[in-house]
């Protein structure tokens, strides 16, 4: 089966989770692999088979083009906390048809995800029957507010975020999408499997101070909930109840220095759906 080093490649591309067959699938391959972009597919099965051939390791990266491409979301994996639980986020991947079962000639792998897994976007159907009913779902966010320049500030470490808090960062006139950092970085969280209720999140009236008196439109947070958990509702739904925010939330906040970057977010076309998972990064 495989030699020794490929072995290594394939037992750390399991443990990531991602199983190396599902990249030739998803056309992620040019960016595992570099070039040549599609490197012989079916015929260079890409673990264990061919022998001592120059397969590159995948390679894993938080940023591209020299640190120009900041990549600001979670990857998927099974012990990445699920909000109110202490299971993560187990069997969120499955190769549900395969090669190795004699009748199928590609890998085909389900997902099961709750729509608010990893890092994700909320809309307004998720906190207001009313909202989802009429169809305010993912598939209506505004992209001109998911794209576009960001601020990412650093939240004092003592304390959730209060009006006061709020006021205390200054944040200027004009600024529409602001990535709010917090303890729950330095505590490292998102990489904690269990849910932990004392991270830190918008307080209601810092929530109502932001819609008051600045010029945001999307809030970034860096854990599960873009609300304190003991005001985690009041939160989403001043944030919500006129569809004026958009929430991002269990951003990847650690590598990243404060400043002014260009956002991309871009959630699945979720149809129906009141949560997506996005891939965000920001870029220099
Ligand atoms: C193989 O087939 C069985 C039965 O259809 C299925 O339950 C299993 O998940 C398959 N395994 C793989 C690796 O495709
Ligand atoms: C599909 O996955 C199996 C492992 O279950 C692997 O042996 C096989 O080479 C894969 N097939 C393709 C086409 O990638
Ligand atoms: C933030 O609020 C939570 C409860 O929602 C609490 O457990 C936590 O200690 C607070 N964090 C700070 C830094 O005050």
């Amino acid at each position: 089966m495989c030699t020794v080093w490929k072995r290594t490649l394939c037992y750390s591309v399991s443990m990531e989770l991602l199983p190396c067959f599902l990249l030739l699938l998803i056309g992620a391959t040019a960016l595992a692999y570099g070039e040549p972009a599609y490197p012989g597919y079916g015929a260079e099965p890409t673990c264990g088979v061919k022998e001592e051939s120059a397969m590159p390791a995948p390679e894993r990266r938080e940023e591209f083009d020299g640190g120009r491409i900041l990549d600001i979301s979670h990857y998927y994996r099974e012990d990445m906390p699920a909000f109110e639980s202490a299971e993560g986020t187990p069997g969120f991947l499955r190769l549900a048809r395969s090669m190795r079962n004699g009748s199928d000639i590609a890998n085909f792998s389900e997902l099961r995800l709750t729509a608010h897994s990893g890092t994700h976007v909320d809309a307004p159907g998720h906190v207001f029957e009313h909202y989802y009913d009429a169809g305010f779902d993912v598939d209506t966010l505004d992209l001109a507010v998911l794209n576009g320049p960001a601020m990412l500030v650093d939240v004092p470490r003592d304390s959730n975020i209060t009006a006061d808090v709020l006021e205390s960062l200054h944040i200027p006139k004009g600024v529409r999408r602001v990535l709010f950092r917090t303890l729950n970085t330095d505590r490292k969280l998102m990489w904690k499997k269990e849910f932990d209720s004392s991270y830190v999140g918008f307080m209601e009236d810092g929530a109502q101070w932001l819609i008051d008196n600045t010029d945001i439109r999307l809030v970034g947070i860096d854990y599960l909930s873009v609300g304190a958990y003991e005001e985690c509702i009041p939160a989403h739904l001043v944030f919500l109840g006129k569809r004026e925010v958009i929430i991002v939330e269990a951003l990847n906040l650690e590598h990243v220095a404060a400043g002014v970057y260009t956002l991309h977010c871009l959630p699945l076309r979720l149809r129906g759906a009141e949560g997506s998972p996005a891939r965000c990064i920001l870029i220099k």
